[in-house]
């Protein structure tokens, strides 16, 4: 990098717009939205997609619900033209939804174009140009009036050529790009959409499309937005214009770009799923759209199952969606801190059924979109005891009293620690499982019996312990009290008991019992032990000999 001073940069150009209406403005309503992953997002891949692939990502966007999608540049190659024939031929573009190729200014592809579309019902045919002054002068060598007219003529050419096509039943409408919007001067851009415009001369039934690219990134949202609110309130026609967006990302901020430039007053976003698109990509229409979804406006767009579509996105395109991006990345739905886990369980608990979602962390409910809520809390080190808590109870049925959270967590940091990388419910139930459930060594219990008396509960058993076989009987006000008490005659460990609890673990005929004991030691030190049965008696026998086993193996 360059030391300071920097000057082998400078500051993108702000522009004067001091009544700005946009920042005081708030999103109300979705846009038209319009897909262009078949064209920017195919031609931006190492391998574009193959003919069956486009097509499989075709019937995606239309079961999305995209009713505007730009499907190529038919006229750029044979692939290209042979896919815009197979939707038309086969019957694959549903009455509502309008296709839309991209064209350069040139008389020849423009013919091409239209042979393309024969048959097609509805079509959006896109013209552009570039407009940018290092366009003009390195790539074109043209002054802005030459530039002007390569646009207005590619679109009387158009009107003309497209006449047999409109005739035969094709509905065609006109969109144009001043390529490169945002680095051309203002006033020029707006002379080139004009004259484009006049010569089009939309109506109310057949408004004009003015496309208005970030083609390249360079400027913060907030100029992108001034720059639409420019172009919105200088076109003479607005009425029958439809604005539209088409942000890159160069800089990382296309989808701040196109949310502050809809504030502006655009009506149509142009971009791709998950931001597929040359260099960094062309703005993510998921999350443009799920971030106006989170915000009580319905986009249109059916994202219900974003897994699916993520799914068919990486086989296609053979890019992966990184795990951090909105909605639909691997861990958007993960909270690894203890802290997080928390609040997110006790939120979710207090989240009440058609009330406003407010979880805290998760923007989102990820049943919205497909996601489930078991993906939410994973387990590394650095995870808390609630996290603990809540894998065993939602994924395994085992509901821990408060108190034994801390015991638990703290051995499954260990553990944790130990493996160095996060662990999955299974290990995480594994370490219940052995910790506590299967104790059943030094201690080994062999038989227990109650026999019921009056008030008091008389119990009879047999430990095994080292080899040797030890029969026991006490009398208790229940089952746990008799049998600690028959325990206190031997010279095991003597403990009071602190707390008991106990559950079913699933229903009918199967269902076994757990129950929890929490014992105190001489010493003062207390413990958990856990254990299940289909006799609920014996469930929490076996958690005493648990809690007893664990305090032999610490002691
Ligand atoms: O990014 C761009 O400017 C384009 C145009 C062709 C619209 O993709
Ligand atoms: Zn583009």
């Amino acid at each position: 990098m360059q030391s300071p001073p920097v000057t082998k940069y400078v500051p993108f150009p702000p522009v004067t717009l001091p009544d700005r209406q946009w920042p005081n403005r708030t999103l109300t309503h979705t846009p038209v939205w319009c897909s262009v992953d078949l064209r920017d997002g195919n031609q931006a891949l190492a391998q574009p997609m193959s003919v069956e692939e486009k097509l499989e990502f075709f019937d995606l966007l239309v079961k999305i619900g995209f009713k505007e999608i730009e499907i190529g540049f038919p006229s750029a190659s044979q692939i290209e033209f042979d896919f815009c024939r197979r939707l038309i031929e086969g019957n694959r573009i549903p009455a509502d939804v309008t296709i839309q190729i991209l064209c350069q200014c040139r008389e020849d592809l423009i013919t091409r174009s239209l042979e393309a579309l024969r048959g097609a019902k509805n079509v959006i045919f896109h013209l552009y140009n570039s407009t940018s002054p290092k366009q003009r002068e390195y790539v074109f060598n043209a002054s802005k009036a030459e530039i002007v007219r390569i646009a207005t003529h590619a679109v009387g050419f158009l009107k003309r050529e497209m006449v047999p096509l409109v005739t035969a039943g094709t509905r065609l409408r006109l969109e144009y790009s001043p390529e490169s919007f945002t680095s051309t001067e203002l006033p020029f851009a707006l002379e080139i959409c004009e004259a484009v415009t006049d010569r089009w001369s939309p109506t109310a039934t057949d408004q004009i499309i003015l496309n208005l690219p970030a083609t390249v990134e360079y400027g913060t949202p907030n100029v992108h937005a001034d720059q639409i609110e420019w172009m919105c309130r200088h076109l003479t026609r607005r009425a029958v214009t439809i604005v539209s967006l088409h942000t890159h990302h160069d800089r990382g901020t296309g989808v701040a770009a196109t949310e502050l430039a809809l504030l502006a007053g655009a009506d149509r976003v142009e971009g791709t799923l998950f931001g597929n698109g040359e260099r960094t990509g062309n703005v993510d229409l998921v999350t443009v759209a799920l971030n106006l979804y989170t915000h009580g406006i319905h986009p249109g767009l059916d994202f219900s199952d974003i897994n699916h579509i993520r799914e068919v996105y990486e086989r296609c395109t053979r890019l992966e969606v990184p795990p951090r991006s909105p909605y639909a990345g691997e861990l958007v739905f993960t909270a690894f801190s203890g802290s997080h886990q928390d609040a997110i369980k006790k939120s979710w608990a207090a989240q009440k059924p058609g009330a406003p979602w407010d979880v805290i962390y998760i923007p989102i409910d990820p049943a919205d979109i497909g996601r489930s809520y078991k993906a939410i809390i994973r387990i590394n080190s650095q995870s808390g005891k609630g996290g603990v808590a809540y894998v065993l109870e939602n994924e395994f049925g085992y509901s821990l009293p408060k108190l034994m959270h801390k015991e638990i967590g703290r051995l499954i940091n260990d553990l944790a620690d130990a493996k160095g990388t996060e662990l999955t419910p299974d290990e995480v139930h594994d370490l219940f499982r052995r910790e506590y459930l299967d104790r059943t060594a030094p201690v080994t219990l062999t038989r227990f019996k109650t026999v019921e008396r009056d008030s008091a509960v008389k119990c009879e058993a047999a430990l095994t312990m080292d080899g040797a076989t030890h029969a026991l009987a006490a009398d208790g006000n229940g089952p746990i009290d008799a049998f600690v008490r028959a325990l206190g005659a031997t010279n095991l460990p003597k403990f009071d008991v602190l707390s008991y609890s106990e559950h079913s673990l699933g229903t009918g005929a199967e269902a076994r019992a757990v129950s929890y004991i929490q014992i105190k030691l001489a010493g003062g030190r207390t413990l958990y032990g856990a254990g299940t049965d289909t006799n609920i008696e014996l469930a929490s026998i076996k958690a005493v000999v648990s809690a007893l086993n664990r305090a032999l193996a610490k002691k």
